[in-house]
């Protein structure tokens, strides 16, 4: 049987998994890296330590196998970016991170100059530090020299790069369309936007399918030589894939560091939607001389949920390990008024406040660890109501089932919350691992492992569903709460 690696270089850690024809995980490791933070809203990473956490989960993945590897996938956490030396291969600054809020003022200055509009309609994006532009434009302007042997990409180039040894440089439409310089109508680098940002063109990665053969590896790592890497994909749009969405109005969520609703919307790209970002959601490479095939999607970008409990864990101590919270959460029956807005890192969709910062409104002397707990755990629920209701009003159709995936999927009091929130079905996926598997999925079917998007979506499984309760009334009520404790978090960081 043949098996497909997928690399998930997430935000806090790297992931391998190799799968088989069935879509069956076979073998995987995981490893954390480090995060940087060198001043308050800055996040760096180390993509020489992303790179070696690569290989060391690729060997232990590896050495688990018998059979052969067909091909390989890759996935990332989107908009960081990587400048190197395409010379030495050596990294010229640290990876500067989606979360990363050092550009807010440029955003705000590109906005105030009346740049919003060109920027919606040509990348489907706003103007946040969240993208990858304004992060590139930092570096050059911060000791990165902008000469011929510079390379620039998000973290998926990076590993294509240093995979095949340095041959080849380049990334795919899902991670083009989050650096604020891709066209996505187009489907090419926009010189307008490169030059609107001070971007260099040249030092950018050529843009390929997301399925479709990009290079074979040079035996840097324990897979050898000549493996095709065959799939690329933001590691969102990687589980939209995963999670079988490959119809238009299937949605799904995953809960992560963040949380990111996508809509897959079909083939044809929609016009921009207030509060929300349209992006690709991935290219379909050809085959047999057949063209590429484009699918788009409308996303919800939170930027805060599951770092949320990471939170608890390691800021406050308020539990030991992460999968404490849903049973705190459930020794109360509701927050006694309180209500959390996670905003460490400003407000995503449908806010876009870079300035927005954490708060906690609502406390009394009866307020303990449990309704604190809860309040976390209810703003995972409430941020994606807020998504999922300006996706429906965009999309002018309502979402009839959302697909979950995710650590905090696992919970069930979530996903319960989740589903009397929005009022529709909460599906909990069978594989946590969708964005892995969507990478596999994207690679296997460049290579014949799958035959077609079809056969992909047969592999799909469900684990469980969540209905809605019928008190409506109640749901909106504690919604009501929420967005004004959103209204006090907003501007903070301004004052
Ligand atoms: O856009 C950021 C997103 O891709 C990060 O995902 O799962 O690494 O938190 P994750």
């Amino acid at each position: 049987m043949p098996i497909v690696v997928a690399i998930d270089a997430g935000t806090t850690g790297v992931r391998t998994l190799a799968v088989d024809a069935a879509g069956q995980p076979v073998a995987w490791s995981y490893r954390e890296f480090t995060q940087h933070f060198p001043a308050p809203g800055w996040v760096e990473h180390d993509a020489v330590e992303i790179w070696e956490a690569v290989r060391t989960t690729i060997a232990e993945v590896v050495a688990e196998l018998d059979e052969p590897v067909a091909a390989i996938g890759i996935t990332d956490q989107r908009e960081t970016v990587v400048a190197w030396d395409r010379r030495t291969g050596a990294p010229r600054h640290r990876a500067i991170v989606w979360q990363d809020r050092r550009t807010a003022d440029r955003c705000q200055a590109l906005t105030e100059a009346g740049h919003l509009p060109l920027v919606r309609e040509r990348t489907g994006l706003v103007l946040d530090p969240y993208f990858s532009a304004t992060k590139i434009r930092w570096m050059l302007d911060h000791g990165v020299a902008d000469d011929a042997d510079l390379a620039v990409g998000t973290i998926d180039s990076w590993l294509v790069w240093n995979l095949t040894g340095g041959a080849v440089h380049a990334t795919d439409p899902s991670n083009a369309s989050r650096t604020l310089l891709y066209d996505i109508r187009e489907l090419r680098w926009s010189e307008e936007l490169c030059d609107l940002f001070g971007c260099p063109p040249g030092a950018l990665p050529e843009v390929r399918p997301s399925s479709g053969r990009i290079g074979v590896t040079d035996g840097s790592t324990a897979l050898g030589a000549g493996v095709p890497i065959s799939g690329i994909a933001g590691d969102q749009q990687a589980a939209l894939f995963g999670q079988a969405c490959v119809r238009p109005g299937l949605t799904k969520n995953t809960y992560g560091t963040g949380s990111f609703v996508l809509m897959n919307v079909g083939d044809t790209c929609p016009e921009p939607v207030e509060g929300l970002l349209t992006t690709v959601a991935w290219t379909l490479g050809g085959r047999d001389g057949a063209p590429d095939t484009t699918h788009y999607a409308l996303e919800g970008a939170i930027f805060v949920t599951g770092a949320a409990v990471q939170w608890l864990r390691d800021g406050l101590g308020v539990i030991a390990a992460a999968d404490e919270v849903g049973p705190l959460a459930e020794r109360c029956d509701d927050t006694g008024g309180v209500a959390f807005v996670p905003a460490f890192t400003g407000l995503g969709s449908p806010w876009w406040d870079p300035y927005a910062r954490g708060t906690i409104v609502g406390i009394t002397r009866g307020t303990g660890r449990a309704e604190l707990a809860r309040a976390v755990v209810e703003s995972m629920a409430f941020q994606t109501r807020d998504v999922v209701d300006a996706m429906c009003d965009a999309a002018g159709r309502e979402v009839e089932d959302l697909r979950v995936d995710g650590g905090a999927s696992a919970m069930d009091l979530l996903l319960q919350l989740q589903a009397d929130q929005l009022g529709v079905t909460v599906t909990r996926s069978a594989h946590q691992e969708t964005t892995a598997l969507g990478a596999a999925y994207l690679a296997g079917l460049a290579e014949g492992v799958w035959s077609s998007p079809e056969e992909v979506e047969a592999l799909w499984a469900r684990a469980g569903r969540f209905e809605p309760t019928s008190d409506r009334a109640a749901a909106d009520a504690a919604h009501a709460v929420w967005l004004r404790a959103v209204e006090r978090s907003r501007g903070w960081a301004l004052a």
